[in-house]
């Protein structure tokens, strides 16, 4: 290995058989594939946490052949700063893989003070995807979302502001995140209408929750557009990490937000039973919560975090067992 400057980053070539193990799926009926394993960037990757390891875990995925990585203007903490540290370790590593890699922005939660930082205008939308290629160094992104529907901005408005990002070749796809079935087919209707390809929608799914099933799959199977799924691991819970009680270094340890302590402790038993199954099959129960999204209508991508390499490898294995008996398919729906 060879160290290429004084910080000690090493220099990176990506493995010559990183195509050779990750299966790819088209999103709805657009021309992407998609790894079936995708990366997000929401956590390990801001200026609180450690740069080195964020560089790591991004290596690696590439080198498992995962080539969509997902941030968000706000992703960190602080805000931007998991777009900042992914630009530099983007000018590194991966430039001269560009044209391999599907990189994904959105905008629509709060990011800058007063009223032009949030929600839904074509002002916000079209400012922060600006301020987002600035920090990540990139010309133009894969596919930019709006991260969730903003109830007081015509919907008109919001997709006429992704399809002039479209237009500008600011990015190549555009896809909505947390949108209602009703809200999804309307945004459908209007990109349709303007000839912008709406490839992709990204949605909370997991065994523990199966929201989309009451009509979001439905919608998205209707108008050929893909569903990318976040928290697939119900951030954590739904891995062989609770099995025996909350480890100090945790979500739930560290009263995360979306995770509480009492939160993975009113689910213990279910992930108890779900281990089980999943080890019945041969897997961790993270593989198994992984390969049966990748057994659902509609689902192009899982999308993931990981904290750690070893994580990502793991959940990589969820690829060697994606088949499900009924009576498996029945004992996780009464666990979920
Ligand atoms: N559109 C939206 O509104 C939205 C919302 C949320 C997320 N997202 C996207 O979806 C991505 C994934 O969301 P998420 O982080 O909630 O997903 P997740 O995959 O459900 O949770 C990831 C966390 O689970 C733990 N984990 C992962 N693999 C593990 C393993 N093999 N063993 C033990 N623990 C494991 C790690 O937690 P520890 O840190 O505790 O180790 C990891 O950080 C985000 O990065 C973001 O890109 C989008």
């Amino acid at each position: 290995m060879q160290i290429n400057d004084k910080s000690g980053i090493t220099e990176y070539k990506a493995k010559a058989n990183r195509y050779e193990t990750m299966k790819y799926i088209r999103s709805g009926k657009s021309g992407v594939l998609l790894p079936a394993i995708s990366l997000g960037l929401w956590h390990n990757f801001g200026f609180v946490d450690d740069l080195h390891k964020g560089r790591n875990i991004l290596r690696a995925a590439f080198d498992l052949g995962i080539t969509h990585l997902d941030l968000a203007n706000n992703y960190g903490p602080p805000y931007g700063s998991a777009e900042e540290n992914f630009g530099t370790i983007f000018k590194n590593d991966f430039k001269s893989y560009r044209d391999e890699l599907f990189i994904a922005t959105k905008a629509g939660y709060d990011m800058w003070p007063g009223p032009c930082g949030n929600w839904g205008s074509r002002k916000y939308l079209i400012s922060s995807l600006d301020q987002s290629l600035k920090r990540m160094g990139l010309d133009y992104v894969d596919v930019f979302y709006h991260h969730r529907p903003d109830p007081n901005t015509p919907l008109e408005e919001t997709m006429g502001a992704l399809a002039d990002i479209v237009r500008q070749g600011k990015a190549l796809y555009v896809g909505i995140s947390n949108y209602q079935p009703k809200e999804t087919a309307e945004a459908a209707v209007l990109l349709k209408e303007m000839k912008v390809p709406f490839i992709l929608h990204q949605a909370r799914y997991s065994i523990f929750d199966r929201w989309v099933e009451d009509g979001l799959l439905d919608a998205l199977e209707d108008n050929g557009v893909g569903c990318i799924t976040f928290s697939p691991l119900a951030q954590g819970m739904l891995t062989n990490k609770y099995v025996n009680g909350i480890p100090d270094d945790s979500r739930a340890a560290k009263n995360f937000t979306y995770l509480e302590r009492e939160q993975v402790e009113n689910n213990l038993s279910k992930i108890e039973n779900l281990a089980k199954i999943a080890n019945e099959r041969g897997q961790t129960l993270s593989q198994m919560a992984i390969a049966w999204l990748l057994n659902r209508k509609a689902v192009a991508s899982v999308l993931i975090g990981a904290s750690s390499v070893q994580q990502l490898k793991e959940n990589m294995g969820a690829l060697n067992q994606l088949a499900f008996t009924d009576e498996e398919l029945k004992l996780i729906d009464k666990n979920s």
